[in-house]
């Protein structure tokens, strides 16, 4: 069977999408599913994901510490089924790339996977602290759970 490849995006690929990328591997069978995370910009490109991200990930036992930072490419666009963005924001930016409605139709928004949540940013915890990135990481477990449900369903 296929490998279905799976893409988390945020702005600089060291805060949000670094976490989904962790939290839907774990939650997934890496035999059959690829996970990865990228930026839309280049801010962050090589480096690893933000000491906050890494700690906050470590208390719920998931280790995203070697992960490494890249900026989103329209290569992207081929390589991955699924593009999660994490916010309106990225979203825009991914679209403005793509190149087909092929493209487009790869792109959706993370919390709209939760009826509840739909239209909802995954806020940016970049200038926040502790409690921002705690609750970042309880938004995105909670909603990449309800995606690794459906899609091994
Ligand atoms: P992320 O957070 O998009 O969740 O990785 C940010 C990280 C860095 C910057 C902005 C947002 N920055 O402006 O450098």
């Amino acid at each position: 069977m296929a490998m279905t490849r799976i893409l988390m995006v945020c702005l600089g690929n060291i805060c949000r999408s670094p976490l989904a990328h962790g939290i839907l591997e774990s939650k997934l069978p890496n035999d059959l599913f690829y996970v990865d995370s990228a930026g839309t910009s280049n801010y962050h490109i090589g480096e690893r994901p933000d000491r906050r991200s890494i700690a906050v990930a470590k208390t719920y036992g998931i280790d995203i510490s070697h992960q490494t930072g890249r900026q989103f490419s329209l290569n992207d666009f081929d390589a991955f089924d699924i593009i999660y963005a994490m916010d309106q924001s990225n979203y825009d930016n991914i679209v403005r790339l793509a190149r087909s409605s092929e493209d487009i139709a790869k792109v959706r928004k993370i919390l709209d996977v939760d009826s509840g949540l739909l239209n909802k940013n995954v806020p940016d915890p970049y200038y926040g602290d502790r409690s921002d990135f705690e609750h970042v990481f309880s938004l995105l477990d909670s909603v990449c759970l309800k995606i690794a449900e459906q899609l091994t369903s």
